[in-house]
């Protein structure tokens, strides 16, 4: 058993931290974690906290769910790994890819390709939506047009795609010939629109005038979250998914679809297109595909990109891509028991109950609050934003954030800070009394201001 002291000793100081400089990190080391159980995690000092992070967006379960560790153990003794290049492949990534087809099949997925995480699975949907429009002799389509607030991972084309320019600055020049259009961001926008209605039509007339300027035969994909996560939460109009697909169908271009947070029903429903009522030609998947207890993701293809590729009799269609682990065993094996439980216990209809429970709450707090600027949330997927003051909107300073959230800290609740936004995002089996902490948690770090 290694000593805590050797913890503390050696904390950040032989790896580095994603999204961290690793001279903060050294500074200010991380909060060691030890133990995770039901919806809570304790750290090194013995502090247990409702884990209102849900890991990553990911453990949607909980961290105690006996059927996918008895899962991955049972595959672990009978086969811990099995590649699915050509020519092999193994049981259980195909009877995942029969349960992910039958998942997905509401929203028009016929085709699965087994990848290691969400990055993964976004460079693999820009990857065969090139060979989709190289097979289709549309050689010209390449482009790829993302949302300005969206986060599609850190690989050089999912970080290319990425809105927030913290992601893509220190590691340019990335994958040329990607666009940005507008976030419908009702509290920050270049429209200063807070109506969102009519700030959905204004992003869309962007994207039009973007398409055009581009030239629409040069477009391959529009790319989206159908709520941008980590970029701080933000629910689009309920009309602006559906009309993103209207435009795509009008210029031929292909809609990419990133579930990788809202698929597995954190958007309170089972995808994040189904809610808005919209089909995607790709959605990309991963974090909750395991409840974060294994590494894997997917990319969903829909009939008329698979029909294109399979039909294809040149090496156009030869998949030239895949990983490692593209449908290990164990991933699937933890996927197949995710999926049941998942199903078992309606988490979509759980994550829309507490969530708006949740919402109301934040809202609450924002009236008695005047750090408090904006609180958005869908299903169990919200964020606080906090300001220096309501009437000047100025994002409020590292110090004030770091201030509020180690309270809510020793209250007993995880939050994710990031920039000036706290993010929840708990498992999807959490309680009534469980949001009531949440609320109870913040309202007392806010309470210090
Ligand atoms: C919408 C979205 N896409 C892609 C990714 C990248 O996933 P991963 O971190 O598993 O590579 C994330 C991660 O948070 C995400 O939120």
């Amino acid at each position: 058993m290694i000593h805590e002291n050797f913890l503390r000793e050696n904390n950040a100081r032989h790896f580095w931290h994603p999204m961290a400089h690793p001279s903060e990190m050294l500074e200010n080391p991380p909060m060691i974690i030890t133990k995770a159980e039901n919806t809570e995690v304790q750290n090194v000092d013995g502090h247990t906290m409702l884990d209102a992070v849900g890991g990553l967006w990911n453990v949607n379960l909980g961290y105690s769910c006996e059927p996918i560790k008895k899962a991955i153990n049972d595959q672990l003794n009978t086969m811990p790994y099995c590649n699915t290049f050509r020519g092999i492949t193994n049981d259980k990534a195909i009877e995942l890819s029969y349960k992910l087809k039958e998942w997905f099949y509401a929203d028009g997925m016929e085709k699965v390709f087994f990848t290691q995480g969400g990055s993964d699975s976004i460079d693999t949907a820009m990857r065969l939506v090139r060979q989709f429009w190289k097979v289709k002799g549309m050689n010209d389509r390449v482009k790829f047009i993302a949302l300005s607030k969206g986060y599609h991972g850190t690989h050089y084309g999912g970080a290319s795609l990425c809105g927030d320019p913290r992601f893509r600055r220190n590691y340019e020049p990335g994958v040329p010939g990607i666009f940005h259009i507008p976030a419908p961001y009702t509290y920050r926008n270049p429209f200063n629109e807070e109506n969102p209605e009519i700030l959905s039509e204004k992003c869309i007339q962007s994207l039009e005038a973007l398409i055009s300027s581009q030239g629409s035969d040069t477009i391959a994909a529009f790319v989206m979250e159908p709520i941008v996560g980590s970029g701080g939460v933000i629910v689009p109009h309920e009309s602006f998914m559906r009309k993103i697909r209207q435009i795509c169908d009008k210029y031929g271009i292909l809609l990419i679809a990133d579930e990788v947070i809202c698929a597995f029903g954190r958007t309170g429903e089972w995808t994040g297109s189904r809610l808005w009522g919209v089909k995607p030609d790709i959605m990309t998947i991963a974090k909750a595909l395991t409840g974060g207890y294994f590494p894997m993701g997917a990319t969903l293809i829909s009939g008329e990109i698979s029909d294109a590729i399979e039909k294809n009799n040149d090496s156009l269609g030869m998949l030239g891509h895949g990983y490692t682990n593209s449908g290990n065993p164990v991933g699937a094996a933890a996927a197949l028991a995710a999926l049941e439980e998942t199903n078992k216990l309606n988490l979509a209809t759980n994550a829309k109950s507490r969530g708006a429970e949740l919402l109301l709450g934040l809202n609450k707090l924002k009236t008695k609050y005047r750090v408090i600027g904006d609180v958005r949330g869908k299903g169990l997927m919200a964020a606080i934003e906090i300001v220096e003051d309501q009437e000047t909107k100025k994002p409020a300073n590292k110090d004030l954030v770091s201030k509020i959230y180690k309270t809510v800290c020793e209250e007993g609740v995880l939050v994710r800070a990031s920039g000036n936004n706290f993010i929840i995002s708990p498992s999807l089996i959490i309680t009534k009394e469980h949001v009531n902490k949440i609320v109870s948690a913040l309202d007392k770090g806010f309470s210090i201001i």
